[in-house]
């Protein structure tokens, strides 16, 4: 009863929409692409930002440093999300949680849509578990989220943010505008394709005899194999028994556009901002065999794995992995 009075609303609040979420759509879109290029930022940062603060406003995970972050960045538009997403929203306040967007899918099920809205999930989960033993957390291509201003931020982890120094900056800048405490992080400008980007992080006071947690979410994909290999071998060398890495790794149609249809024509979006798929692993044939040789390959033990899609006919697309040292 609930679903049928909910579809009666939605329909025509939809059709009156139309127009608006057309520009709701390109003000986020405009924002994103023009003005993170103009800025010098990544823009799929904001992609992840836009994702999270879409699950917190729609009741799927709580994130309240993202719901006041985002609305006060240069670079994307709450309002144009609002403008979009309203029907939706209504839908989902009528039947009590949303059910075609943003969804969470069942594991294995998982398509590019749902990317943000699983993944963080995975990363949360298997953060979650390892926080008991940590005692410094290290976010890899930070980016802008917001995990360190949530609950983390009352944790006794040590908590460390690296991307590079424009990023940072921007994300320095808006934390405050926000009203965002920012004191008990310690920002890092890193650069994954230089080597010394963990003389960095210990100069800043990592230390690598206490347990870490190492959050390289987002990030595996832009860089080339030589990068990726070196860091997972400088984390293997430089973290004490115990520390794990978690990271998505994606699959090596996926990074050439070939995974879905249309993907290869929206591919020349990210030279906007330098933040071409580079790194990917095969995985259409033993993809957990694949994985794992990769990940012991450099020093390290696969722990939990999700691989996204595994279910579907084309098979997995991403694995949101637990490396432990
Ligand atoms: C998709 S965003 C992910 C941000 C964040 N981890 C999250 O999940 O919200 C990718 C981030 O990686 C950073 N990044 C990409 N290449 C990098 C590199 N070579 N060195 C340092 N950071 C890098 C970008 O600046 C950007 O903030």
């Amino acid at each position: 009863m609930r679903n049928l009075l909910a579809l009666l609303v939605f329909i025509p609040l939809q059709i009156l929409f139309i127009p608006l979420a057309i520009v709701g759509a390109i003000s986020v879109g405009y924002k994103q692409l023009i003005v993170s290029k103009r800025l010098g930022v990544s823009q799929t940062a904001i992609e992840i930002i836009n994702g999270r603060w879409t699950m917190h406003i729609f009741g799927l995970r709580d994130d309240p440093a993202a719901a006041k972050l985002a609305p006060a960045l240069p670079n994307t538009s709450t309002f144009g999300l609002w403008l979009a997403l309203f029907p939706l929203y209504v839908h989902t306040g009528i039947c009590g949680s949303p059910k075609w967007y943003p969804v969470i899918a069942k594991l294995g099920e998982e398509g590019v849509a749902n990317l943000v809205t699983n993944r963080t999930g995975y990363f949360d989960s298997i953060i979650d578990s390892a926080k008991e033993n940590a005692e410094q957390f290290v976010l890899m291509g930070a980016g802008l989220d917001t995990r360190a201003y949530n609950s983390l931020k009352n944790s006794r982890l040590k908590i460390f943010e690296l991307d590079q120094p424009v990023v940072q900056q921007l994300k320095r800048q808006y934390l405050q505008k926000a009203g965002i405490d920012a004191a008990h992080v310690t920002f890092v400008e890193t650069n994954f394709s230089q080597d010394d980007w963990l003389d960095a992080l210990t100069a800043a006071g990592y230390d690598p005899s206490k347990p870490t947690i190492f959050l390289w979410e987002g990030v595996t994909l832009y860089l080339g194999e030589k990068s990726v290999r070196n860091t997972l071998r400088t984390v293997q060398a430089n973290a004490a028994e115990g520390s794990v890495l978690v990271a998505d790794i994606y699959a090596k149609s996926f990074v050439a556009g070939e995974y879905a249809r249309g993907m290869k024509a929206t591919l020349p979006v990210l030279d906007m901002t330098a933040e071409q798929l580079g790194f990917g692993i095969e995985m259409a044939g033993d993809y957990q065999y694949a994985l794992e040789s990769f990940v012991t390959s450099e020093g390290l033990a696969l722990g939990e794995t999700y691989f996204m899609g595994y279910k579907t006919e084309k098979g997995p697309w991403m694995v949101v992995a637990e490396l432990k040292v």
